[in-house]
């Protein structure tokens, strides 16, 4: 594998998915959180960082620790970090750095740049530059602004690029990166998902032995493919709850729990929805909701969960984005305090944890799934809040309030569906609007509520832009709303794009 020392670049995590898109696992690290390095571990790469060289205190690596040990590919400020701090100097750039360069110079034969073109384009982000080098430090590619664009430590396996090979703008990042992985580090391109399931099988088995595990599945990608790994390793003692919160979307509980019977899985329905519309009567602040939902999700799981005897371990669909430590904003001691309130946890969260997802990135997941033959149905869905439709509601949520929204949101996404247009969304749904409006109906004055459609498109919700659905569309769903849903007038849709506005209106 790879290590990826993390100096807080909003880059690391892309340069990551890069590697494993090259077939090699990779582990990202904080720069000054090391973990003890495994005869596994086949070379290192630096990462970029919004830190400078120049400042106090800029994030520090030992080199010399590591140098004869690995090939180490340091990019951007890990490229002027090696520099500067051994014998060579970064300032401040003159002209402007950002955006598309190309390498008019590329050293001959150096195996970094095999079969990668001369004048090959590549993509610059940097507001220092590398301004000269130690006399064993050899520049081995340049730009016509940027002299220092790639150097190598001679006689050694240390390479810094001041580009950002991991950006698709960077033509030939990809061969670079494979380059380094593959020639100069000597990893073999076997980490895919079908060696993903066999060793997480495997590694599951030996892990759990005739072990009970309790998992709760949502109907959402993570949590069901989490179980179907599980299933595959351990059987019947895997023990799944599927809790009916009557916050999810129309027919939705019956429909999954059938498909998770369907694959086998060893699963409970519990229909709770009463429980959670009782705690949910009164409250129309959001935080308010969502701490009332989570509250008695977790009663009603750990209600069920005593319910099975000796069950010894709590299965849970955590992704590698949820785990991957922070450079600035979380560090080991954030882990620390939470172990000082277990006494006041419920009895499932004693359990020991299984997550075995816990190194896969979503898209990685989905694949994964894929390998697991689990429903396209499944693996395709929208993305879906956990406290569901009571964040659509805007204020206080009703058992009829969600009745006429799940109504609402089933035709708008059946029609997204039949139009061919359900996976061109990243996400949809609709919102119950807290105003009424006047309309007219056959001869009738109406004053009834307003639904709101929303459907974005976003890689990984962090930023959206809201989708330019065809008007033809958009007008079949309004009629078949107005006309189907009895307490439902107007029917509006959300053109804003997150910043400034979020996806969920609650
Ligand atoms: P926002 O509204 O913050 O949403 O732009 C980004 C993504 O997160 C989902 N979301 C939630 N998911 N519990 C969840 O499990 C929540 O409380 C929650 N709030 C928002 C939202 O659906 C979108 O995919």
């Amino acid at each position: 594998k790879i290590i990826i020392l993390d100096f807080g670049s909003q880059f690391t995590q892309l340069i990551a998915r890069r590697v494993r898109e090259l077939n090699i696992y990779c582990e990202i690290y904080p720069f000054n959180h090391l973990p003890e390095f495994d005869p596994t571990v086949k070379g290192i790469i630096l990462s970029g960082s919004p830190h400078s060289v120049r400042q106090d205190e800029p994030p520090h690596f030992d080199y010399q620790r590591f140098r004869d040990q690995y090939p180490i590919l340091a990019v951007c400020y890990g490229a002027q970090y090696l520099a500067h701090f051994h014998g060579g100097e970064v300032q401040a750039s003159s002209t402007r750095e950002y955006g598309r360069a190309n390498l008019q110079y590329i050293q001959p034969g150096n195996p970094l740049f095999k079969d990668v073109p001369s004048n090959s384009q590549v993509w610059m982000s940097h507001a220092d530059t590398i301004v000269s080098l130690a006399d064993d430090f050899e520049v081995i590619a340049s730009t016509d602004t940027v002299r220092v664009a790639a150097y190598q430590v001679k006689n050694s396996k240390t390479y810094g690029i001041q580009f950002h090979p991991e950006v698709t703008h960077s033509i030939d990042g990809k061969q670079l990166l494979q380059n380094f992985l593959v020639d100069i580090c000597g990893c073999v391109q076997e980490w895919t998902p079908d060696s993903f399931v066999e060793t997480t099988i495997a590694a599951l088995k030996e892990k759990l032995g005739d072990d009970k595990v309790v998992l709760g599945l949502s109907g959402g990608v993570d949590s069901s493919v989490a179980a179907v790994l599980l299933h595959h390793a351990i059987g019947k003692n895997l023990h799944c709850i599927f809790v009916d919160n009557g916050l999810l979307r129309k027919d939705e509980f019956q429909s999954v729990l059938d498909s998770y019977q369907h694959m086998g899985l060893n699963v409970k329905g519990v229909d709770a929805k009463q429980r959670f519309y009782d705690a949910l009567n009164g409250l129309s602040d959001p935080e308010l909701k969502r701490k009332a939902i989570g509250r008695v999700f977790i009663e009603v799981f750990d209600d069920e969960a005593h319910r099975i005897e000796d069950v010894k371990w709590l299965g849970q669909g955590t992704i590698y984005p949820d785990i991957i430590e922070s450079v600035s904003v979380k560090g080991p001691s954030a882990t620390i305090k939470s172990h000082h309130n277990v006494g006041g946890l419920p009895d499932f969260m004693k359990l020991k944890v299984v997550e075995p997802l816990n190194t896969l990135f979503k898209d990685e997941v989905r694949k994964v799934g894929r390998t697991l033959k689990i429903d396209e149905n499944i693996l395709g869905r929208h993305p879906f809040p956990g406290p569901g439709l009571a964040i659509r509601i805007l204020g206080e949520v009703t058992p009829e309030k969600v009745q006429i929204l799940q109504e609402a949101d089933a035709i708008y996404i059946n029609n997204l569906k039949s139009a061919g247009l359900y996976n061109k969304v990243w996400q949809a749904g609709t919102i119950f609007l807290p105003v009424q409006s006047v309309g007219v109906m056959g001869d009738e004055r109406t004053y009834e509520n307003v639904v709101c459609l929303r459907a974005v498109e976003s890689l990984d919700g962090m930023t959206a832009d809201w989708c330019h659905l065809p008007y033809d569309v958009l007008a079949k769903i309004s009629n078949e709303i107005i006309n189907n849903v009895k307490g439902i007038n107007r029917v509006v849709y959300d053109i804003s794009s997150k910043p400034p506005a979020t996806i969920e209106w609650e």
